[in-house]
């Protein structure tokens, strides 16, 4: 069978690389790919959101499966557009990436299917959302533009004046367009933060391995929210208790509450949960994998990647037993320097070998252009230096002692992985 991949991250590398296991694949293409994954599989130039692009070009070269792993393409329809031409996709379609797409849809479905979260108000004016802020008065609060926003629209205001920033950032000065043509302001939740990513066909839902992510950019989790500076698998809070409570209480009720509204969800839906003192709660939905969470994820999946895709299309996951590696896998995030502000691009990487690899690890390339022979950054993150290991210290261990061998001007990471 050929592949096609949709976008150009880390992640999408790490989806190729599984993917290269399967027995059922010839040939992988990704659209648009990058330097790295250009060594493991055939880029194709055609930008993720191009929906009549893709479904064209999947047409013409006999694509027989389409991994649509960004949200945008998702919330913008392309899954329905390539199972309308009769190319099988991996992914939901446009009604159920709402899922993600909207928080505003998404807090008030949890609020219908009583499926626990933070409290919350939804607001569609500036004046409105300032007078709700300033008569509870009380911070920390959390400000969150209702759409897409790669990852950077949510603002936890400690005062008063950071609450009237944040609204003016998102309502009046639009830095997010119409994703902040309206607000959920929630309560301020605490604990440690689990990502559960689980595969679904709309009737079975199984988990896969836990993961933590590490949002900020700086070590002992300060500076700025980022996409995610690294991640570890399993996450050493997410007991088997919580698990099964959170199956009972979370992830079947939000599998129901998706039914219920005639949107079934097809592919991966992430769960991001945060354990309060009053037990697990979702902080977010994400319609796809998580990034860079499937970098620690499946590289522990034995399960064919194929059989996966094709059964939660078809409706017969509960037939398909899915086996994960025990042991622990780790990803340290290599960024350019000043990420997740603005960055330099173009400088040179040095101690990668010809396929941008490193010996003693996985390197998944986010943002990265081979010229030449050389590979040179292209993004905010770079690189996701990645090492499966018995024991989480192991698997940090070499993880770090790759990370160690690679560097360019500027590179920016957090040492702490695993430990913050
Ligand atoms: P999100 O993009 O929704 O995942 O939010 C980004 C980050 O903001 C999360 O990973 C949390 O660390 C934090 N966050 C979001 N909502 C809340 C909340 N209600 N309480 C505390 N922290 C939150
Ligand atoms: N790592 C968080 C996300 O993919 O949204």
């Amino acid at each position: 069978m050929k592949i096609l991949v949709i976008g150009g991250g880390g992640r999408e590398h790490a989806v190729i690389r599984k993917l290269m296991e399967s027995s059922r694949v010839d040939k992988i293409y990704c659209a648009p790919g990058n330097g790295g994954i250009g060594c493991d599989a055939e880029n194709v130039p055609i930008q993720a959101s191009d929906i009549d692009g893709m479904v064209a070009f999947a047409k013409e070269n006999g694509v027989g499966m389409v991994c649509v792993t960004p949200d945008d393409p998702l919330a913008a329809g392309m899954v329905d557009a390539l199972e309308a031409a009769g190319i099988p996709a991996f992914g939901p379609n446009r009604a159920a990436a709402q899922i993600e797409a909207s928080k505003v849809f998404s807090k008030n479905l949890m609020k219908t299917h009583h499926i626990p979260t933070a409290a919350y108000e939804v607001f569609d004016n500036p004046a409105d959302t300032l007078a709700y802020i300033r008569k509870q008065n009380r911070f920390p609060t959390v400000i969150k533009a209702d759409g897409l926003a790669l990852g950077k629209g949510v603002i936890i205001a400690q005062n008063m004046q950071e609450a009237e920033d944040a609204v003016r950032t998102i309502m009046q000065d639009k830095v997010f367009g119409a994703s902040g043509n309206q607000v959920v302001v929630e309560e301020f939740l605490t604990g440690p933060e689990v990502s559960v990513l689980a595969f679904t066909d709309g009737k079975t839902l199984k988990p896969m391995v836990s993961s933590k992510d590490h949002k900020r950019a700086l070590d002992g989790n300060k500076g700025k929210n980022t996409g995610g500076m690294g991640t570890i698998s399993p996450n050493p809070f997410y007991t088997k208790e919580i698990a099964d409570e959170c199956m009972k209480t979370i992830f079947m009720p939000t599998l129901k509450a998706m039914n219920a509204e005639g949107r079934p969800f097809k592919g991966c839906l992430y769960f991001g949960l945060m354990l309060t003192p009053d037990g697990p709660k979702v902080i977010e939905y994400n319609s796809r994998f998580g990034d860079p969470e499937a970098q620690v994820v499946l590289p522990r999946l034995k399960t064919d990647l194929v059989d996966i895709f094709e059964a939660t299309r078809n409706g017969t996951l509960d037939k398909l037993d899915i086996v994960w590696k025990d042991g622990a896998c780790a990803c340290v995030i290599m960024a350019s320097g000043g990420y997740p502000s603005s960055y330099r691009k173009g400088i040179e990487i040095h101690g990668l070998d010809a396929s941008g690899q490193v010996s003693g690890a996985t390197v998944y390339h986010a943002g990265t252009v081979k010229k030449d022979g050389r590979f040179y950054t292209n993004g905010g993150r770079v690189l996701g230096v990645t090492c499966s290991g018995d024991t989480l210290d192991i698997a940090l261990e070499k993880a770090y002692a790759a990370v160690d061998k690679i560097t360019w001007d500027g590179v920016q990471y957090r040492h702490d992985i695993g430990r913050a």
